[in-house]
């Protein structure tokens, strides 16, 4: 059977207080489709992404972080079988107007409903539906942001560091990550987890069958601590509405808990080492307790420790 590998994109455009999705009428066939294309040899598939909006509607766009969509399908050519995937990006732009190709005869800004009458393929609905989602929780997520970002210049006496390191990763994960505060290397580069400690969680995640890329990931609190000190109650406190939004825009199946502080503050148990491994289901959602990764960086025969819990987590919840 002939492969196909593409990649695309949901473009959507915010109209009031929804969003609407870019799609093209194809000029041959008068059905509509997303801006898409073949990948070249040596290209990724965000570039591909990326030139074929530039070739089909004249944008260019940055693709969001994190979303990753991909939709398999089977079609015929010349009488021939072509299994087909596609790699689905998302892009946000602020304008309406859009100048398509010769390959088109025209597009629509489609809402939810639009959009799922004018998809050919049925079996493509659960993916347009998901992008939908996705792109109203990304504004929510960048409006929580943007809030949480002001904290230090709202409040008096701030001893935190000023750069907010904002939650990494998808914003519809199935598992989320709390960790206690970033270090001087997040703080520096503005990501979670990026230094030795997130260097060792991301071993640990492997070890477990668990791909960084596929979990959201964010802290107690997420300005750094001068010299690594724990947070405060205060500035713990100034930052538990924000993690408590994040879970409710992201809303994880599963959260897993590093350390005493962020089981402290998410469940209440700020005893990890006689509790880790334990999973406690609130509300629907599963909650791991297991050790911060910086303590299995000062006492590396916790390693198998923190690697059993993940695994056994894995286990339970593939059942
Ligand atoms: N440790 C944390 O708890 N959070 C980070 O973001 C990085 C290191």
């Amino acid at each position: 059977m002939k492969r196909e590998y593409s990649a695309g994109a949901y473009i959507f455009r915010r109209s009031g207080s929804s969003f609407k999705l870019l799609m093209l009428k194809r000029l041959r066939e008068g059905s509509y489709d997303l801006p898409k294309g073949h990948i070249e040899d040596g290209e990724t598939e965000e570039q591909a992404a990326k030139r074929e909006i530039m070739e089909e509607v004249g944008l260019r766009v940055d693709l969001m972080p994190s979303f990753r969509d991909v939709a398999n399908y089977e079609y015929y050519r010349d009488g021939r079988k072509v299994r087909k995937t596609v790699v689905y990006f998302i892009a946000e732009v602020s304008k309406p107007n859009v100048r398509v190709s010769e390959e088109h005869s025209g597009y629509l800004w489609c809402d939810l409903d639009d959009a799922l009458r004018h998809v050919y393929y049925k079996n493509f609905f659960p993916h347009v539906k998901r992008a939908f989602e996705y792109v109203k929780r990304a504004a929510e997520m960048r409006a929580l942001n943007g809030e949480y970002e002001k904290l230090p210049s709202k409040t008096k006496g701030w001893d935190l560091s000023k750069r907010f390191v904002p939650g990494e990763g998808p914003l519809d994960a199935g598992m989320m990550i709390v960790g206690q505060a970033p270090g001087a290397n997040e703080d520096e580069q503005r990501r979670p987890f990026v230094g030795r400690s997130g260097q060792l969680l991301t071993k640990v995640l492997g070890e477990a069958g668990i791909g960084r890329k596929g979990v959201y990931i964010c802290s107690v609190v997420q300005f750094f601590p001068p010299k690594n000190r724990m947070p405060s109650k205060t500035e713990v406190d100034l930052c538990r509405g924000f993690l408590a939004r994040q879970m409710g825009i992201v809303k994880p199946k599963v959260v897993v808990l590093l350390g005493n502080l962020a089981g402290q503050e998410v469940l209440g148990i700020g005893e990890v080492k006689s509790n880790h491994g334990r999973i406690i289901v609130r509300d629907g959602v599963k909650y791991a307790l297991t050790l911060h990764p910086a303590a299995v960086l000062r006492f590396p025969v916790l390693h198998k420790l923190m690697a059993g819990d993940l695994k056994s987590l894995m286990k339970q919840i593939s059942k």
